[in-house]
């Protein structure tokens, strides 16, 4: 798919159709009253008789009048013009787009939503993403392929004036970037654990470090043995699939010695060890590595978008999996800090990979670390699954990924790190146990991995609940969702652009969250 910006009259535009965006209240746009016109006010019926609202998720296809060029006019609710976000516009486009595949129209042009304006920027990057997002093919093993995939060949954004073209068209270059390296990270976590195996990862890395100008190291079996990544290897132990950790590197900022890290956890299959778990949903685990996966598409966006910065992107890539030389619950393992765990629970795997995964961060020279994994099953109980679970040791850093995140319309909320909490992560044997029962899942298993980031500011991401949705929705369909990775390609960037604090303020923050 094609994605432009053009100046001109939407309704001109010579595409198979014309997406409208109306909002809910308010007084009707210019393009909204001349598309009326054009379908000799239809619109204007089908809202008296309450056919048409212009509530969120709403979309209309209409047969244009004759004098109009486009073959169709799309109508695609906004809601309410105060619940408008700049995150909306990745959701109109996304259902202008599928509206138009389903009716096997291959040319569509967008009108801006009026609501926009602002910073056209932003606005021309959400409406590529959505666009972009919204062809992605999550059904590629049906041997007749989904009819929808590759209809829509070009999207035209129509710029209402001359002047705002240039900054819609640099958004929409971000925007294209952004979306195609979301697509492959959802691409990734789609892939069933028999295509997606640690090696398939590795090889993802390095074909995009070699295409988008990252070094791409990885570790094997024996080179963890040799460094002394005991957690991780308790967790690869049970497979006779090779396990992978992956380290990818850009250095955009040479000169300086702020480096952040992006660690995903990276299991392509989670059986859950000897702790099995239920075979009801089990299939779901072949999307464990969704942290990693968007590692890998997060690295290669910041390689594209090329901000002056440090990053280090690493994957803890194994499968968990029960077998004769499997880790058994009770047996104790040496992360690569020393630190000894008592391994309670063989499903609690996530944070044992982390654990050396992060280590491995610190070692390359990481000063600002960002965990994402599907952690914990507690975060779908205590957020569902539209909200992100948010832990940090840093009140600055934190709210630099907030900033970040801001644009996208993705949810995130902070769950707390009182010291109180690291009672259910106490081993009488160990300095740790991996498993503390069924009280504050989600928050124990993030103060595990804490004992890991040393003093660096860090942020863990807990995804369990949202790398993944059941329906389809605005850009995205029913699979992977790729949360998160256009907002850590943002963090890298606001990451090159702001100072941050030192420790005595991370000391404040400490008190603070305490
Ligand atoms: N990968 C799972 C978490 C998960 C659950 C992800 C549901 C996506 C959907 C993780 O490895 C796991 O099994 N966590 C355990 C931790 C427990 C044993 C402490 C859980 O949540 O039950
Ligand atoms: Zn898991
Ligand atoms: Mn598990």
């Amino acid at each position: 798919m094609k994605f432009q910006v053009a100046s001109g009259k939407t309704l001109s535009a010579r595409v198979d159709a014309v997406a409208v965006p109306i909002f809910s209240d308010g007084a009707d746009s210019a393009i909204v009253r001349q598309a009326d016109l054009a379908l000799g006010g239809l619109l204007k019926d089908m809202r008296k008789r309450g056919e048409f609202k212009g509530d969120v998720d709403e979309v209309a296809v209409l047969p244009a009048g004759k004098r109009t060029a486009a073959k169709r006019i799309i109508l695609v609710g906004l809601g309410k013009r105060s619940d408008f976000s700049t995150g909306a516009n990745a959701k109109f486009a996304g259902l202008a787009v599928r509206a138009a595949a389903r009716r096997n129209l291959s040319s569509v042009a967008l009108a801006l939503p009026e609501s926009a304006r602002g910073d056209d920027r932003e606005t021309g990057e959400l409406i590529a993403e959505g666009a972009t997002m919204a062809a992605f093919d999550p059904a590629p093993y049906k041997t007749k392929r989904e009819k929808l995939i590759g209809v829509v060949k070009s999207v035209t954004l129509i710029a209402p004036d001359a002047a705002s073209v240039a900054e819609l068209k640099k958004g929409a270059v971000r925007g294209t970037i952004l979306g195609e390296m979301a697509n492959a990270a959802r691409e990734m976590v789609n892939a069933p654990s028999n295509d997606m195996r640690p090696t398939h990862l590795a090889e993802r890395a390095k074909a995009f470090g070699t295409k988008h100008g990252f070094k791409v190291t990885v570790l094997e079996r024996a080179d963890m043995k040799r460094m002394g990544m005991g957690s991780f290897l308790s967790v690869a132990v049970g497979s006779d699939e090779p396990p992978k950790m992956i380290a990818m590197e850009y250095r955009g900022d040479p000169a300086s010695k702020r480096v952040l890290a992006l660690i995903g956890k990276g299991i392509t299959f989670d059986t859950g060890g000897i702790s099995l778990k239920p075979s009801a949903n089990m299939e779901a685990m072949k999307g464990d590595m969704a942290g990693g996966a968007t590692v890998i598409g997060a690295m290669s966006a910041i390689a594209r978008l090329k901000p002056k910065a440090n990053v280090i992107g690493i994957v803890c890539a194994t499968e968990n999996m029960p077998s004769g030389h499997a880790t058994k619950p009770g047996d104790i393992v040496r992360a690569m800090n020393g630190k000894s765990i008592e391994v309670i629970n063989t499903d609690a795997e996530g944070r044992l990979v982390l654990a050396d995964g992060l280590c491995w961060a610190r070692k390359l020279g990481a000063t600002h670390l960002v965990d994402i994994a599907t952690l914990t099953g507690a975060v779908v109980v205590a957020l569902g699954n539209t909200t992100t679970g948010v832990m940090s040791n840093d009140r600055e850093f934190v709210d630099l990924f907030h900033d970040a995140a801001r644009p996208y319309g993705e949810r995130y909320w902070e769950l707390p790190l009182f010291p109180e909490y690291a009672e259910l992560i106490k081993s009488s044997i160990a300095d740790m146990k991996n498993s503390g029962g069924r009280e504050a899942g989600t928050i124990y298993g993030a103060m595990f991995i804490k004992e890991f980031v040393e003093d660096a500011p860090w942020i863990h991401l807990d995804i369990a609940g949202t790398s993944w949705t059941d329906r389809d929705d605005g850009h995205l369909v029913k699979g992977p969702t790729a949360v998160a990775l256009r907002p850590l390609a943002h963090l890298a960037e606001l990451f090159a652009q702001r100072s941050l604090h030192s420790k005595a303020d991370n000391a404040a923050h400490e008190r603070f969250v305490a």
